[in-house]
């Protein structure tokens, strides 16, 4: 039963077991990996109605209730923790926060003298352990007081490095997580292995640490929020560590070479009054959907080690801690229908039609499915209550139908027998269905792209007018487009003397465009603009491209075992159409660039040692509007711009970055620059810096 504020109400006894049997299932799916049948909220409501219920009835309390446990009572390890490892309370606005600040102030006899405000990432909780600096030991949280060994995934953890820059005995306590890149790879990697592909990025976390034995290995990353002494260590080192303030410890294990918020855009921050607590709250949580990996909170610490000491700890929390949660970005919602769309390489991907949910500030509409065998795995049916997952930029994705939810109405999704495009067959070796037709099947999609202005940026060729040309039967692939005439143009309708001669005119220049742009244009499988400039700089030509096996094109940055042989088998299937637009006269090489030594005479990055460019070893963000010379570049031309000149592009500041063009607008990323110290400079100065560059 609910309530109008939406709070579970147990009636009796009856309703009170089943209640903690289901969030026993849910806690028990969400530490694990699996899948839950309830969402965070439905989670937190359920585990305050049996709170709720435990406290008017103290004696009926059973034995697996998840109040009071670490984890919901959900795991467990054989491994102690030297010290154990808590979980948080909540608060879920700024007045119960406050409330919570003064309960803590009573406590201790005065006001918190200062806070710690930081990120609550949505990972797993894991202990590092180091003895004399060397990384020995991986353990979960378990149910706080013991913890599962997970040390094979040491090595596969960015940020958690082998070894510390001092050879102290240390445990490191944080949370591993995957960026929404890394989960975007993990995905690709496991469903070409056969697997089905991870829900969220938590879930992905969760089964990569746990997985011993798999025959790849996909990255995770490691943020700190603890560090404490182990024993081997001397009194002195364990005393001073014990008595650092929060901010201080989490400055030492940066020191330390481990990762911390402290590279991202909502580092930790020390502050003094609870009015600055909450606007720092405020802060990170309008930066989360932003944010390049998942938060589900915020969580601010009392940061003295005194006050710490003073507040004390209960069984499962401790009381001079406290996490803000944020709204959940898991929702419950029904499965309308199911679409099948072409995309303009011929994949048939299947998309879910949801009943609208409105998830962290954003509604909902439609998730994506992968590929049929995916929707046959989960047993997915029209009208079932599905899992929908949505955080920062990543595609909504449903997660499982939730099955007890079901009324027997369901109906089963109809997978297509002829492609819903072109009506042709449909190959269905590979996971995902393609039509046979290929990329020749949705080929305005394929031309319109190819036409796009961060590919050949041929003006006047729009969809409307690349449907014409299809239509009119002057088009069937990429390398017809050179070989339109005059006379071919001028019988269209709407073609004008003047329009023809613009439109040959940029088909004639888009002959020009680097190899980059020509490579991405061709739309090859696992490649778009950014992978399509490696490519291009790596083999200098097409004809160095199209000599590589999968072992050549695995030396380029950023391509694995996985994709080598996909871009590889694509570019043989492509052969006569790269052969045509060579003839046609359609440039094929990348200006500046040096194809790779016969024997690959490397530099030990795998990059052949190229010619020194003025941004040579450095990483470039741009952010904010360009003006001056650089006014009329798109953010595509200004990372080949920062390529060509033989720097990194990349899209969010960390450590790493060797500048940042900050130009008018520029907002988080260029105070994130000036916190921590990068070279900063204006669209001018960048302009004078790279001169020779542009033209
Ligand atoms: S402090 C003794 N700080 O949230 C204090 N926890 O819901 C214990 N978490 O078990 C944790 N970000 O796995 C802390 N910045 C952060 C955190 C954080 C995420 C996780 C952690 C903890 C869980 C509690």
């Amino acid at each position: 039963m609910t309530t109008t504020s939406g709070e579970f109400v147990l009636a009796d006894a009856a309703a009170y077991a089943q209640a903690v049997t289901d969030a026993s299932l849910a806690a028990g799916a969400y530490y694990t990996g699996g899948t839950s049948a309830l969402d965070d909220d439905a989670y937190d409501r359920l585990v305050r109605a049996v709170a709720a219920y435990e406290a008017d009835h103290p004696d009926e309390v059973l034995p697996h209730s998840p109040t009071g446990k670490v984890g919901g009572g959900a795991v467990e390890g054989d491994v102690p923790h030297t010290v154990p490892m808590l979980s948080l309370d909540n608060v879920f606005d700024g007045e119960q926060f406050t409330t919570w600040t003064a309960s803590v102030a009573r406590r201790i006899g005065h006001e918190v003298t200062r806070w710690n405000v930081q990120p609550k990432l949505d990972g797993l909780a894991i202990a590092a352990r180091y003895h004399e600096g060397r990384l020995t030991q991986l353990i979960t949280r378990g149910d706080g007081t013991a913890g599962e060994d997970v040390s094979h995934a040491i090595g596969t953890i960015e940020g958690l490095p082998d070894r510390l820059t001092e050879p102290h005995t240390v445990e490191v306590r944080g949370e591993v997580l995957m960026t929404i890149g890394q989960f975007e790879h993990a995905n690709e990697v496991r469903t070409e292995h056969g697997g089905a592909p991870f829900a969220n990025p938590r879930n992905a976390a969760a089964g990569t640490l746990r997985a011993k034995e798999r025959a790849y290995t996909v990255p995770m990353t490691f943020f700190a929020y603890g560090l404490l002494p182990l024993p081997g260590t001397s009194a002195e080192h364990a005393e001073a560590l014990r008595s650092l303030a929060h901010g201080e410890l989490m400055d030492r294990a940066a020191t330390l070479g481990v990762n911390t918020p402290a590279t991202t855009d909502v580092s930790g921050l020390t502050v003094d009054t609870v009015e600055e607590v909450l606007a720092r709250v405020e802060h990170i949580a309008g930066l989360r959907a932003e944010l390049p990996f998942g938060i589900d909170g915020i969580v601010v610490k009392a940061d003295l080690a005194a006050d710490q000491e003073a507040a004390g700890s209960g069984t499962r929390a401790p009381r001079w801690a406290i996490a803000f949660k944020l709204p959940a970005v898991e929702k419950i919602t029904r499965l309308l229908d199911v679409e099948w769309n072409v995309g303009r390489t011929g994949i048939i991907a299947p998309r879910a039609v949801l009943e609208p949910v409105d998830i962290d500030g954003s509604t909902v509409t439609y998730a994506t499915l992968h590929n049929p065998a995916d929707i046959t795995r989960r047993d997915l049916r029209l009208g079932d209550h599905v899992m929908v997952y949505k955080a920062g930029d990543i595609i909504p994705r449903i997660e499982a139908p939730v099955a007890h939810l079901r009324t027997g109405d369901e109906q089963p999704i109809a997978f297509p027998d002829m492609c819903p495009q072109c009506g042709s067959g449909i190959d269905t070796s590979e996971q995902r269905w393609r039509c046979e037709r290929g990329r020749n099947c949705h080929l305005v999609a394929s031309l319109s792209y190819a036409a796009g202005r961060d590919q050949l940026d041929i003006e006047g060729l729009g969809a409307t007018r690349v449907v014409q040309l299809v239509e009119a039967g002057l088009v069937a692939d990429l390398a017809d487009l050179f070989a339109l005439t005059r006379d071919g143009l001028l019988a269209l309708d709407r073609m004008g003397e003047t329009s023809t001669d613009n439109l040959l005119a940029a088909i004639e220049a888009a002959k020009a465009q680097p190899l980059s742009r020509v490579l991405c244009a061709l739309g090859v499988r696992g490649t778009g603009r950014s992978m399509s400039r490696r490519i291009a700089r790596h083999f200098a030509t097409m004809d160095h491209i199209r000599a590589a096996d999968a072992e050549a094109m695995q030396r380029v940055e950023g391509i694995g075992a996985e994709k080598a042989p996909v871009i590889v088998s694509e570019l043989a299937e492509l052969a006569p159409l790269i052969d045509r637009l060579a003839a046609a006269g359609v440039n094929m090489t990348e200006p500046g660039a040096t194809p790779p030594a016969p024997e690959a005479e490397t530099d030990g990055a795998g990059e052949p040692a190229a010619a020194a460019g003025p941004l040579d070893g450095m990483t470039v963000v741009v952010t904010g509007a360009m003006t001056g010379p650089l006014e009329k570049l798109s953010r595509n031309q200004m990372n080949e711009l920062i390529e060509r000149a033989g720097g990194k592009s990349s899209s969010s500041v960390s450590k790493r970055t060797s500048l940042v063009v900050a130009g008018e607008g520029a907002g988080s990323k260029r105070a994130k620059a000036e916190d921590l110290g990068i070279r900063l400079a204006t669209p001018d100065e960048f302009a004078e810096l790279v001169a020779d560059l542009l033209e």
